[in-house]
This record gives C-alpha cells, sequence and structure tokens, in this order.
C-alpha cells in the first residue's frame, strides 16, 4: 500500500535503520524495493560477508543510506584503511570498537576527512562501539580482565569516542538516561532493541517502544524483526513512524 507521509512522517522516517539480516540477496534487494520509502536508512552487516560490497552499493543505488555494521578493531593504520575504503563505498555510517583506543579512532578519523574531502564526498558519520550487549560484569572483569562496572565503562569508553572525533556510540536506549547529559548534546546515539507495543521481544532483554526510545534521546533506531517479519512490512514500518511523528 502507498503511503503519504506528513511533515513530521518524514522527519520520523530519518529515525528509523532497518536491520537488513537477512540472507539471501534477493531477499534483500526486494525488502529494500519494498520499504526505502518508509525507512531512512539500511543496516548491513553478515550481508556484507555474504555478498560483499555490491551488497552495499545496490543497496545506495535503490536510494537507501546504509549504515555499515563490521565494528573495525585493529592497529590504527589498518581501521584507517577500511575507514578509507568505506567512505569510497559511499556508506553513511560505520563502526569501530572504542576499545581499539583513541590512536586508532583518530587514525580512522583523519583519513575519513581527507578521503571525504578529496573526493568531495559528505564524510560518513563514525560510530563507537563501547562494551557490547551481551558482556556481562563477570565475563567484563574476570575473563577480559577490565575491573568495574559496566555502565561506568559504556561512558567513558563513550567519551573516549567523543575525544577521538568519533560522532556516536551504540548503545541501549534504557541507558541514555545515565549518560547523555555527560556527554554533548550532538553527540549521536544508535539504539538497537526497539519493539513497538505488542509486537514479540524475541530474544532481546530490554526493548523500549520507538517513541520512548526518540523521547530518551535516541538518534537513530535499530528495527529488524518488528519490521522484516512482519505479516504486511509497510504497515509494520508506517506505524513506527506514526508512533515517532506523535512524539515530532
Ligand atoms: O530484530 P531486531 O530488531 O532485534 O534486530 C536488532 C539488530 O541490532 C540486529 O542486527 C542486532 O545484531 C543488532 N544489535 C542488537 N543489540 C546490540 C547491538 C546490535 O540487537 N547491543
Amino acid at each position: 500500500m502507498e503511503y503519504k507521509l506528513t511533515d513530521k512522517e518524514k522527519s520520523a522516517r530519518e529515525y528509523v535503520c532497518l536491520a537488513l539480516d537477512i540472507s539471501d540477496k534477493e531477499e534483500i534487494e526486494k525488502a529494500v524495493d519494498e520499504l526505502w520509502d518508509l525507512v531512512g536508512c539500511f543496516k548491513i552487516h553478515t550481508a556484507f560477508t555474504n555478498h560483499g560490497p555490491e551488497i552495499v552499493k545496490s543497496v545506495i543505488n535503490k536510494g537507501g543510506k546504509v549504515f555499515l555494521d563490521l565494528k573495525f578493531h585493529d592497529i590504527p593504520n589498518t581501521v584507517a584503511n577500511y575507514a578509507e575504503a568505506v567512505t569510497k563505498l559511499g556508506v553513511s555510517y560505520f563502526n569501530m570498537h572504542v576499545s581499539g583506543g583513541t590512536e586508532m579512532m583518530k587514525a580512522a578519523s583523519k583519513r575519513v576527512s581527507e578521503v571525504s574531502m578529496g573526493l568531495n564526498l559528505v564524510p560518513p558519520k563514525m560510530i563507537g562501539m563501547t562494551v557490547l550487549t551481551s558482556i556481562s560484569k563477570d565475563v567484563l572483569n574476570n575473563e577480559i580482565g577490565i575491573e568495574g562496572e559496566i555502565e561506568d565503562k559504556v561512558l567513558s569508553w563513550a567519551k573516549l569516542a567523543k575525544e577521538s572525533a568519533l560522532d556516536g556510540i551504540v548503545c541501549s536506549a534504557a541507558d541514555l538516561d545515565k549518560i547523555k547529559d555527560k556527554l554533548p548534546d550532538d553527540f549521536f546515539y544508535i539504539t538497537p532493541g526497539i519493539r513497538p507495543v505488542g509486537v514479540s521481544h524475541d530474544d532481546q532483554v530490554r526493548v523500549m517502544t520507538p517513541s520512548n526510545a526518540v523521547k530518551a534521546g535516541s538518534s537513530l533506531l535499530v528495527i529488524g524483526r518488528a519490521i522484516y517479519k512482519a505479516e504486511d512490512r509497510r504497515k509494520a514500518a508506517y506505524e513506527i513512524l506514526q508512533d515517532i511523528a506523535s512524539v515530532l
């Protein structure tokens, strides 16, 4: 069905990033064709390992923005080389692990600026990964050997990302109230774990509705199964836009 978006729903669309957690290339392309006018961005990770840079180009050619979720972590020069490659590919967002250190993040940031200026491209936003939500305090402290509470580490790594010229972090919308006022206003927050009211939580433990996540200060909501597993994907995406628009 065709939906005529109001101005607020058009603004809401910019908050929605569809996680393309689909393995088949044709199915991915079908989802992009079906939904590009209702979602502002597409997150690609395993699709990249399955189909390579061509899948990123294909989504961009269809009019979608891409968040390339490859979570780089390596020596500074290597991550700068990755950053150059993804900037040339035309992605709008990509990420790296803050635990790779400030030198690594600064090297990536410097290369992104040089390449985008040289080629007259819009620089992608660089996003830091702090503590993965799959890591427990026990694993952080006793396996990885990092002391302290998870939320303190998330905040200190978010600050390190900011100091190293990254644009934002990935975190749970539920954590925003603890960290947002300690970081600059223009910092960018990408939040997964989003579920509209009445939709299955699947394996997500801490979830938030789209409108609550935006109210909490999310900049971009990563939403996967609530859209691509829906019986009517366009309707599911449109209802999410209506929900977000209600708080804009
Ligand atoms: O289907 P669902 O909306 O749960 O998908 C969420 C997406 O966000 C998946 O691609 C998942 O890998 C990603 N993600 C997450 N939790 C994190 C980081 C990323 O669910 N902490």
